[in-house]
């Protein structure tokens, strides 16, 4: 049967009606990728697994929240989208309200998304505002906005939103054909970490032979991390935009996921966040963004710390929340520079150390 989309797939589990009008870029189905170098690499007793985000069509996991947020708003009549982004919720609702026919209006902290959010957030033809303040201060003004003017917001205060993405916690259950033992990813405005957590445990409701629930073991940047701190980080600073978050809105269930599945949320530097972005590109040949390569970060973080000793082998799945390429500054930034040769064979064979 071909594939149409998350909704389409999982209608019987969320909050649909044959009335919805689909708007879908055929988002989720996402591939679950083994590592293969890096357990030996680490010395890691266990299996470790990429649940790559990045293949979405907008290049994030947020188209699926998207698909939901937006399908729903031109259920309810809704002409304009609106919402507060570090980059890929931007570019998403801009692609789906594009898909739609819609408008949508986004804010963006200046200076400080990646190109490639910004190329997508245009070139869909979104009304792009740079302000001249951070995420949690641009969430705040389009809360207001909301509420004053015909703007549906679509960040992940929006139901919707996490009803669509938790369908990557029913994909990872039906892959593995049972549920991984740990679960790591990165945490910004904390709406993923709720919405894998609503879907794991949906899926031991479901089926609680199969699917036991994994323990989540989310990642804060250090300069971006309040829900560690336990208060708010007024000026968050991290190379890892998506996640340069100081007041995530999904706190309290972040902390709930975190408390009910007997996990972690802590933090890991912007050094440890470089290693494992450019350990995951070299050694696995997967190219993922630096808030992405936080959940890998961590894993390394707790396997050197000693966690997993004495512990039988296990699964960890990483979530790699975007695509590599979605940040080419930070690429070549943290790559070795091309090699400068003149056009001859000499030249060149020297250069490649034949
Ligand atoms: N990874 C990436 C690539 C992200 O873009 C985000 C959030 C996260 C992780 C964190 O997810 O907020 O649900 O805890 N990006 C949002 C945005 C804030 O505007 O694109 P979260």
């Amino acid at each position: 049967m071909s594939y149409n989309g998350l909704i389409d797939k999982y209608k019987k589990f969320l909050p649909v009606t044959k009335k919805t009008p689909i708007i879908t870029l055929l988002e989720g189905n996402t591939p679950l990728i083994p590592a293969v170098h890096l357990p030996e690499k680490l010395g890691f007793n266990g299996e470790i697994y990429f649940k790559f985000e990045g293949m979405n069509p907008t290049g994030s996991f947020k188209d699926r929240g998207m698909t939901m947020a937006v399908s729903k708003a031109v259920e309810e009549g809704s002409k304009a989208v609106i919402c507060a982004s570090t980059g890929n919720t931007s570019a998403s609702a801009a692609a789906y309200s594009a898909r739609a026919g819609i408008k949508c209006v986004v804010l963006i902290p200046e200076g400080k998304i990646a190109l490639g959010k910004l190329s997508q957030a245009l070139i869909h033809g979104a009304a792009v505002l740079e302000i001249d303040g951070n995420f949690d201060e641009a969430l705040n003004l389009v809360k207001e906005l909301s509420s004053n003017y015909p703007l549906s917001l679509v960040n992940s205060i929006n139901p919707f939103r996490i009803e669509g993405q938790k369908t990557a916690a029913y994909e990872i259950c039906e892959t593995l054909k049972q549920s991984p033992d740990y679960q790591f990813m990165p945490v910004g405005n904390a709406g993923n970490i709720t919405a894998y957590w609503k879907g794991y445990r949906e899926c031991n409701d479901n089926n609680p032979e199969f699917f036991k629930l994994p323990k989540m073991m989310g990642f804060q940047a250090e300069g971006a991390a309040p829900i560690v701190l336990g208060k708010p980080v007024e000026n968050p600073e991290t190379f890892a935009t998506a996640i340069r978050i100081g007041n995530p809105a999904s706190w309290k269930t972040a902390v709930e996921a975190r408390d009910e599945s007997k996990g972690a949320i802590d933090i890991v530097s912007d050094d440890e966040i470089r290693e494992a972005y450019q350990m995951t590109a070299a050694l696995e040949g997967v190219f993922c963004e630096p808030a992405s390569a936080a959940s890998i970060a961590g894993l390394i973080k707790y396997v050197r710390n000693g966690y997993f000793k004495n512990k039988k082998p296990i699964k960890a799945v990483c979530i790699l929340t975007g695509n590599g390429l979605k940040d080419p500054d930070n690429a070549v930034k943290n790559a070795a520079a091309p090699k400068k040769v003149k056009a001859n064979m000499t030249d060149i064979v020297a250069a490649i150390g034949l």
